[in-house]
């Protein structure tokens, strides 16, 4: 697994990438004492590559713990400028200042709960990945668009302002398809809507960027139960994992299972 300086993911070379969403959860401490849990497991990996979303307080400590281990540190969100008056975001530089490499964007948590519309969205992608950094762009449907049958246009919908954008397919850009029924519930997405939701998602790159889509995880109540098929699907790269990550046990086994399989 090849690994840039700063840049420690790669998007293109791992056959799978586990990225931990750790959400509003753990001090400082217990968030050091978490990853040299993940770390162990991840210094024996070969096929995977291990992300961590932290909560921006953990970011100082984590960096002196992850900057030498087979890790990727990453942030919750980034704002779309380089400084100024932007009260309660946080920049890029700020992010790399403590060894980030990732940030997730557009998570259903932001678009639902703090209104974050899908250009906001697209523009936080856009300046993060133009500054070096990779992107976990969020999209996923609400029960209700599901029930509706909405699920591809509502996709298409929050890609289409990145997508409109770009002349071409950055190379540290992930997608991230977390039906919002998904996360946290305990419901865990058919395979079925996984195969559809991730082939509509690669069709649209794929139309637009000549056949090349970028990798593509799933996300929503993963577990070491529900995994290994998940992963097995076709169109899957990986998940994106709430809960399940913030215990090392569980989170660890989803990297024996990714290893395995
Ligand atoms: P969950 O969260 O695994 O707890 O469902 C996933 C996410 O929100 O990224």
């Amino acid at each position: 697994m090849s690994h840039l300086s700063l840049v420690k993911t790669s998007v293109k070379a791992p056959a799978r990438i586990l990225a931990a969403n750790w959400k509003m959860n753990l001090t400082a401490a217990k968030a050091v004492a978490l990853a040299g849990e993940i770390i162990k497991r991840a210094a024996k990996t070969s096929l995977s590559e291990i992300w961590i979303a932290a909560p921006f307080t953990s970011l100082p400590a984590l960096s002196d713990v992850c900057r030498a281990a087979p890790i990727a540190l990453g942030a919750q969100n980034v704002f779309w400028e380089d400084r100024g008056a932007f009260t309660g975001e946080i920049s890029v530089e700020m992010l790399k200042e403590h060894s980030c490499s990732f940030v997730i964007v557009g998570h259903s948590e932001r678009r639902n709960l703090f209104h974050e519309r899908p250009g906001e969205a697209a523009q936080r992608a856009l300046f993060a990945l133009n500054s070096g950094l990779s992107v976990i762009f969020c999209v996923g449907e609400t029960i209700n668009e599901k029930m509706s049958g909405k699920t591809g246009s509502v996709v298409r919908r929050q890609l289409r302002p990145l997508l409109s954008e770009l002349s071409n397919l950055p190379e540290n850009l992930v997608i991230a398809y977390e039906p919002v029924w998904a996360i946290g519930t305990g419901v865990v997405a058919k395979e079925d809507d996984i195969n559809t939701a991730h082939s509509e998602i690669g069709s649209v790159f794929a139309k637009k960027f000549a056949g090349a889509s970028p990798p593509i995880l799933y996300g929503g109540s993963v577990t070491p139960d529900n995994f290994e098929a998940i992963l097995a699907l076709p169109g899957v790269n990986g998940g994106l994992i709430g809960g399940a990550s913030l215990i090392a046990e569980k989170f660890n086994a989803l990297i024996d299972i990714a290893e395995r399989i």
